[in-house]
């Protein structure tokens, strides 16, 4: 149906908009889909000038298994879209206009500009003498036509999908005050599988989520109040994904059962009006685990068929249900190689039962054996997903893709692309990558992905010795594969979808891509701060520098020279702690010794890994002196005084990368400082909070990694700043009343490898909490871990037990210091211990007067002192003279022992510092 929309008359229908949308408490609205009028945004009532130009069509995309009959109800739900689209066009245009401002007798005047949706077949009948662009299914036409005397806006989709996607378009280039006239835009997306993998536990909880609780599940079950769902899905909708995968690939099996799919039934009834389709992972034990055969042998005849039912029963109460994700023979998980089978034959009998219906399998290439023999040389967990799968390649079913991770480990700061991705011609692939920042930050650390992203679809793989960048693969244009795509792990919680404004940034920008992969970060980072935040010049062009500059800040200060995240394998994937890679199966090995650093997978003379790139980009990889700075100690073991191509030696460029990349997030703290006024202060206050967190916990890496490479290698830095900290106080060397000194575990994590603490750590190790929480937990929440989550070794770094102090032992101690330099004004700084299970209070003097007192009340990973949860309190413009007594005062609570690194006396900075340039 061709739905005309007045740009006037959209206030009639708000009302019962907006009622919907204040009923739901987390809604898009406070995402990127604001429709604000910003300040310096002319809204144009008539247009002028159009910048657009049309954009190349891509081939004809096909979402369905090929070949699979297209049941008449999918039609319906198409046309249900075009709804959506119109609903979503009436609300952005009342806000983005300024039609609730005018009275009644305005609506319908003659010369009102609108817009008239149609799908391709309606436009075609309603104007036969004007051709429209060639569109895809999901495709849409934003223009003009003369219809009569009048221009006439049009918005023709490929089909109803198309429609809405391009609803969503229209506004969002008139959020950026974009002006429409003459406007003329065909798009096509990139690739069919656009989908967010959502790693949500039946229980509510979420592997590697940071953003609080689940939104699809509690207790369980799924929840009752599916209202964020909803808005999840529009949020998704608006930037292009059309597949959302609501459960973990480490899969409930009961999730499956018949009770259960009822439940998921209705996930899929709130996504479904914004084109979102549920997708689901599925435990390949499944038929044994909860369906009472003795076997889940994929070539058995009873498992096929058990699989062909459950499907059938899926798809009655789920007619557009996507797909499953498999993670089998993974990390624990079963799977095929249980009977000698191979992971096309498990793929093959999943997609058998789904083809019929128009489903697809993501097969997860994440296939690796987790207790590999650290002291094999030629063991090396990067061959894992080549190896297993490349050989396979031809033997998928075609609506079977294998989803490959962008990187052949795990989502570090910095990894190779995966050779898979030109090893399967004949396959149609998808990446996956992460939204939800595991390995980089936990949202805690700001951390903009695109670039990342970037780098990686650019890439060129140079299959068969010919330009084969990896979206071309994914795309279906290298190797005309017709299924391929993106997918991204998001973790969205309840707290504000990732619980941090910033990193909004990330899940905007997987879209973005996944819809255009040519679109470069600077220009997606500009697009959503617009629509965001603000379109003030000053406020665009200061986050968009922010966002640009902090992933290669990340990665200096973590893991530079591609040595991957130095952090905490083990536990909580959080803070630095550079052994807890080695020495165990799980293959994340950096091989760094006294003489040298980095793992040799040459074919020369280590694993041979640079022999699964196409002949060009292994020569690259194959030699240390062509090899890019950037990925040199992922491919090689070098000696420290090894030069790089930058002409520095690696252990100069460890050290100096870490002093830079801490400086860098120091910078962040005073580039959001210029945006003081500018922008609403509660989400400058918020933001101004974690950034400075973030540029303390930078120091604690900084220091931790520089450290202990200073100590293995007993070189020293050039710039003489290894183990010395000017205006640094130990609190090991303070006069300490109640305080006692323990040793750190990592030493690095700790200044000196010391700390102390009020009160004692029970003797017991156990386990610590490191999935993301929204609060800090109860002692009795710790225990609370998925199986899964628990990854083997790491015994003594990770939490202890409760300790229940009695109430002689809820004392406060404390630590104090003589100053001893110079008179003036400065910044102190107090390096303490956040740990988990209570909330421990500080109180800083000088001379006996209060300076500052807070609480340690953040959620941070671990209940032992270490770098997850080493943090930096800093108390500006303190004045010191010569003898005066700095101290501390800890009063522990519950588990946390109010435990202290170090003080620090900085100088004053009354000015933000200037920006680099
Ligand atoms: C990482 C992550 C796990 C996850 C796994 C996967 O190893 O730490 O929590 O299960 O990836 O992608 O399957």
């Amino acid at each position: 149906m061709a739905v005309k929309l007045y740009f006037s008359e959209v206030f009639l229908l708000t009302a019962v908009l907006t009622g919907c949308v204040a009923a739901a408490a987390q809604t898009a609205d406070r995402a990127w889909l604001r429709y604000e009028k910003f300040a310096n945004k002319p809204i144009p009532t008539t247009y002028a000038s159009s910048p657009f130009s049309s954009v190349p069509l891509s081939h004809e995309l096909t979402w369905a298994a090929p070949g699979a009959p297209q049941p008449g109800v999918l039609l319906e739900f198409d046309h249900a879209l075009e709804h959506s689209a119109q609903i979503e066009l009436t609300r952005g245009l009342e806000r983005l206009t300024d039609a609730e401002k005018r009275p009644l007798s305005d609506v319908r005047a003659p010369d009102e500009p609108n817009v008239m949706l149609f799908d391709k077949v309606e436009f075609a009948s309603s104007f036969r003498g004007i051709k429209a662009p060639e569109l895809a299914p999901e495709g849409f036409w934003i223009g003009s036509v003369q219809a009569g005397t009048k221009r006439q806006f049009v918005l023709v989709g490929g089909s109803g999908r198309g429609v809405l996607y391009g609803a969503f378009d229209l506004l969002r280039r008139m959020s950026q005050g974009q002006t429409l006239d003459s406007i003329n835009v065909a798009e096509n997306p990139a690739m069919p599988i656009r989908w967010v993998d959502e790693w949500d536990n039946p229980d509510g909880s979420i592997e590697r989520g940071y953003a609080g609780r689940s939104i699809f599940f509690d207790g369980g079950n799924v929840r009752q109040d599916l209202a964020p769902v909803a808005e999840y899905a529009r949020l998704l909708a608006s930037v292009g994904i059309n597949g959302c995968n609501v459960n973990n690939v480490n899969a409930a099996p009961q999730l499956i059962d018949s009770d259960h799919i009822k439940q998921l039934a209705r996930i899929a009834d709130a996504m479904r009006p914004w084109g979102v389709r549920l997708a689901m992972s599925v435990a390949i034990a499944s038929p044994q685990t909860i369906g009472g055969l003795a076997t889940y042998d994929p070539l058995d005849a009873a498992v096929k068929a058990w699989w062909a039912a459950k499907v059938n029963e899926i798809y009655t109460l789920i007619p557009d249900f996507a797909g499953f994700t498999v993670k089998a023979d993974s990390e624990g998980q079963p799977g095929p190689a249980s009977y000698g089978r191979t992971p096309a034959d498990a793929a093959n009998l999943l997609a058998n039962a789904l083809k019929p219906h128009g489903g697809v399998v993501l097969y997860r290439a994440f296939v690796y054996n987790h207790h590999a023999d650290w002291r094999d040389p030629k063991a090396d967990r990067a061959r894992a997903a080549y190896d297993i799968f490349q050989p396979l390649d031809g033997k998928f079913a075609d609506n079977v893709i294998v989803q490959t991770k962008e990187g052949p480990i795990d989502f570090q700061a910095r990894e190779p692309v995966s050779p898979l991705f030109a090893g399967l011609k004949q396959t149609s692939q998808a990446m996956e990558l992460q939204i939800t920042q595991e390995y980089t930050g936990q949202q805690r650390h700001l951390v903009y992905l695109a670039p990342m992203w970037k780098e990686v679809l650019d890439f060129d793989l140079r299959g068969d010795n010919r330009p084969t960048p990896v979206k071309e693969i994914l795309v279906g244009k290298a190797f005309r594969q017709p299924l391929g795509g993106m997918v991204g792990v998001a973790g969205v919680g309840q707290n504000a979808w990732l619980g941090s404004p910033l990193a909004m940034a990330n899940l905007y920008a997987f879209g973005r891509l996944a819809w255009n992969p040519d679109m470069i970060p600077e220009q997606i980072a500009d697009e959503w701060i617009r629509q965001s935040i603000s379109d003030d010049p000053k406020v665009v062009s200061t986050v968009d520098k922010m966002l640009m500059q902090s992933w290669p800040a990340y990665e200096s200060y973590t893991g530079p020279l591609g040595m991957q995240t130095l952090t905490d394998i083990t536990g909580s994937h959080y803070g630095p702690n550079i052994e807890s890679s080695e020495s165990n199966g799980w293959g994340q090995w950096h091989r760094a010794d006294h003489d040298g650093v980095g793992m040799d997978r040459t074919v020369a003379t280590g694993t041979g890994f640079t022999g699964q790139y196409p002949a060009d980009v292994a020569k690259l990889y194959e030699s240390p002196l062509t090899c890019p700075d950037e990925l040199l100690l992922f491919f090689h073991h070098v000696p420290y005084n090894f030069h790089l191509q930058s002409g520095k030696t690696v252990i100069q460029h460890i050290y100096d990368s870490h002093y830079d990349g801490a400086a860098q997030a120091a910078e962040l703290v005073e580039e959001w400082k210029t945006l003081n006024g500018r922008i609403d202060p509660a989400l400058y206050k918020d933001v101004l909070a974690r950034l400075e967190y973030q540029a303390g916990h930078a120091i604690v890496w900084r220091d931790a990694i520089v450290q202990y490479f200073f100590k293995l290698t007993g070189i020293a830095d050039d710039e003489g700043r290894t183990g010395h900290y000017p205006g640094r106080l130990e609190a090991e060397d303070a006069r300490l009343t109640g305080y006692k000194v323990i040793d750190v575990t990592p030493w690095e994590d700790a200044s000196g490898g010391k700390a102390v603490i009020c009160g004692d750590l029970a003797p017991n190790p156990g386990r610590a909490l490191y999935q993301g929480t929204t609060s800090k937990p109860a002692l009795s929440e710790v225990e609370r871990v998925p199986k899964t989550a628990q990854k083997e070794g790491g015994a003594g770094r990770d939490g202890l037990q409760p300790i229940h102090l009695s109430p002689e032992e809820r004392r406060t101690c404390s630590a104090e210091w003589t100053y001893s330099g110079e008179p003036g004004r400065f910044n102190l700084a107090a390096q303490y211990f956040d740990l988990q299970g209570g909330a421990a209070h500080f109180a800083l003097s000088v001379n006996g007067l209060p300076a500052a007192s807070w609480a340690a009340d953040a959620t941070l990973p671990s209940r032992r002192p270490n770098g997850d949860n080493s943090t930096r309190k800093t108390i500006p413009n303190v004045e010191l003279n010569s003898g005066d007594v700095i101290s501390i005062d800890g009063a522990p609570d519950g588990a946390d022992p109010a435990a202290l690194d170090y003080i620090e006396v900085l100088p004053f900075q009354s000015e933000p510092l200037k920006p680099r340039p």
